[in-house]
């Protein structure tokens, strides 16, 4: 069932578990997580960043989601990631989107505020929840590119008064994660999350979560970490079992198996994390 984004996280903060959000490009990706989310019986965010829609039309990318979620029998959303642009969070929303990301991080304090409250206070009046993001996250997203020097970690007060100020229903901190894969083992700091949430107590959304080992994802679980964004880790297990695929049946020209022997093994991977996020079971109605 589709669900808002707002009444999904309000039932991960209330119960102590995270949601993962997993990135959607094609139907294989969709496909992948709603059997994942049936299959653990978890709740579950499908999201399409501006890369996502620019490469399947926010269109597909909706009426695909929304199929899913449709027939299925757990909680699901639908929530656009990093939205920078006016016009296309409006499509999203238009489009039967129940959540949407503004992202407005890379401006300053003053401004991230004005351009999120601006986004909030449309949002909220037609229903649909706002993420929005303070500090920066490292690593790239497919629009914006954050330089590990130039990532700097929330800060609680700012937090504090960027929430009071702008009205956003969930907010994603930069704690020392990155997007893309890690070249060393990411180092998180948890003592940032724990403040940040005895504060705000509102849901916090970790982006950048590929490959961040399980024993960290649970700690930042249980300090009030209520969103965790996957996005690499489905794609390596895709191209993996597509590589492997194509190496082992070199004379395949059929895309329905060369492409559809990665949704098994994606949805392991999905079903795997759901698992580390302590959402398995957590399906309401
Ligand atoms: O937040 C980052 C996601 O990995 C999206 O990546 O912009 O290349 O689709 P993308
Ligand atoms: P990863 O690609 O590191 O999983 O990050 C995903 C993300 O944060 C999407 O917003
Ligand atoms: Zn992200």
């Amino acid at each position: 069932m589709l669900v808002s984004g707002k009444d999904l996280m309000k039932h991960a903060h209330e119960n102590n578990y995270a949601v993962g959000a997993f990135n959607v490009n094609n139907m294989e990706i969709v496909q992948a997580i709603i059997e994942a989310a049936e299959e653990t019986q978890s709740p579950v965010i499908m999201q399409a960043s501006q890369g996502g829609l620019k490469y399947a039309g926010v269109e597909y990318i909706a009426e695909m989601a929304k199929i899913a979620a449709k027939n299925a029998s757990v909680p699901v959303a639908i929530h656009l990631d990093h939205g920078t642009d006016f016009v296309q969070i409006m499509q999203c929303i238009r489009n039967g989107f129940t959540s949407v990301m503004i992202d407005a991080s890379k401006h300053d304090l003053d401004k991230n505020i004005e351009i999120t409250k601006n986004i909030a206070e449309i949002a909220h009046a037609v229903g649909v929840s706002v993420e929005a993001e303070l500090g920066k996250i490292g690593g790239t997203e497919d629009d914006i590119t954050v330089d590990d020097k130039d990532a700097t970690f929330t800060d609680p007060d700012e937090a504090a008064r960027f929430v009071n100020e702008t009205g956003v229903d969930f907010l994603a901190i930069a704690v020392g994660t990155a997007h893309g894969p890690y070249k060393g083992e990411p180092k998180l700091d948890f003592d940032r999350i724990k403040v940040i949430k005895d504060k705000l107590n509102i849901p916090l959304v970790l982006h950048g979560s590929s490959g961040v080992p399980e024993e960290s994802i649970k700690k930042a679980v249980s300090l009030g970490i209520n969103k965790i964004n996957i996005d690499t880790d489905i794609r390596m297990a895709f191209s993996n079992a597509v590589r492997k695929f194509v190496n082992e049946n070199p004379d395949a020209y059929d895309p329905r198996k060369i492409v559809g022997c990665a949704r098994e093994d994606m949805k392991k991977v999905i079903a795997d994390k759901m698992r580390m996020f302590g959402s398995t079971g957590k399906a309401w109605k």
